[in-house]
């Protein structure tokens, strides 16, 4: 905006980020379903957990859920510091997501400390001018600083999940053999949808992910694929996480799967999630080369 007094004109500049740019440019993938407790938080964790220690990958875990349930599934290995999500949310700021994350002693790995105050911030993002937006520009600059950022939503379709939403470039939906899950499926969706004819055209969907699958139930299962396969089937991944409890165990003692019990059927199925993950979004075209390798090819 300009304005203009005589002679004088006044520039109405936008406030300065607070955060340097640094050079990598990380593709944001919203884990999101419409349900509780079909495995969000588990995978949000376990999948940025492989990412960091098994792929080279600088990964950001970002709570969207007053739970926080990311914080105290890793707790005893998360650093002290970090400051309130919530608050960035509330209210204009010059801060970004990245200054108030907190690393842990999983190289490469840092997370948004568990934030209850999220509860409040999912109300106060009602009152905010461009509501939907904040999160995308409160990752702008946080942006280039990893190489994945993956955002645990809320088991709802609220502020902070449509938030979670405009800011992806993806979504990845975990979803469990049950039919009232699979009836999740569909409204998550349908909310994709929206948000990508409204406000975030590019969103793409990563995949809809099986978890917590108990191999004991083979005819439900069957059914349930089946179901899966015929209505989403290019979207399912290929790739499954069985019912192991080195899941619930990992999480009882503070720490992501791999460092709780590595050869677990869940630690091996996590980890080629991960895999799969990366080649996936190579083959969607969204897999950000480092800002230096650009430059560098650029020069050369
Ligand atoms: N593969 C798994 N095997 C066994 N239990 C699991 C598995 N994945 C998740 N769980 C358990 O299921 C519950 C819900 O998972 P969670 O990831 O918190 O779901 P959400 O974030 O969608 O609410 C948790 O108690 C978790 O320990
Ligand atoms: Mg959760």
């Amino acid at each position: 905006m300009r304005l203009s007094m005589g002679s004088v004109s006044f520039a109405a500049k936008k406030p300065a980020k607070s955060l340097a740019p640094g050079q990598r440019q990380a593709v944001v993938i919203a884990v999101a379903a419409q349900k509780g407790g079909v495995g969000k938080t588990t995978t949000t964790v376990s999948l940025g957990a492989a990412l960091a220690r098994y792929y080279g990958q600088h990964v950001l875990l970002v709570d969207l859920d007053a739970q926080a349930h990311v914080h105290l599934a890793l707790r005893e290995l998360v650093h002290v510091g970090g400051d309130s999500l919530a608050e960035l949310l509330e209210e204009p700021t010059t801060r970004e997501v990245a200054e108030v994350a907190v690393g842990t002693k999983i190289p490469n790995l840092e997370i948004t400390p568990g934030c209850p105050e999220l509860a409040r911030a999912e109300n106060r993002l009602s009152t905010r001018i461009g509501k939907e937006l904040v999160l995308r520009e409160l990752l702008s600059v946080s942006r280039t600083h990893y190489d994945i950022i993956l955002l645990d939503c809320p088991p709802n379709l609220g502020n902070l999940t449509i938030n979670g939403l405009v800011a992806a470039d993806c979504v990845l939906v975990p979803c469990n053999p049950a039919v009232l899950s699979v009836s999740g499926v569909e409204g998550l969706l349908g909310a994709v949808d929206e948000v990508q004819r409204a406000l975030n055209p590019k969103l793409a969907v990563l995949g809809l992910l099986l978890t917590r699958v108990d191999q004991r139930n083979a005819s439900t299962n069957a059914t349930i694929s089946q179901l899966l396969q015929e209505n989403w089937g290019e979207l399912l991944a290929p790739v499954q996480v069985s019912a192991d409890a080195a899941i619930p165990k990992a999480q009882l003692a503070g720490q992501d799967v791999f460092s709780f019990d590595p050869h677990s059927r869940a630690a091996s199925q996590y980890s080629e999630l991960a895999e799969w993950t990366l080649a996936r979004l190579g083959a969607m075209g969204l897999r950000g080369e480092p800002v230096v390798e650009e430059r560098a090819a650029e020069n050369g």
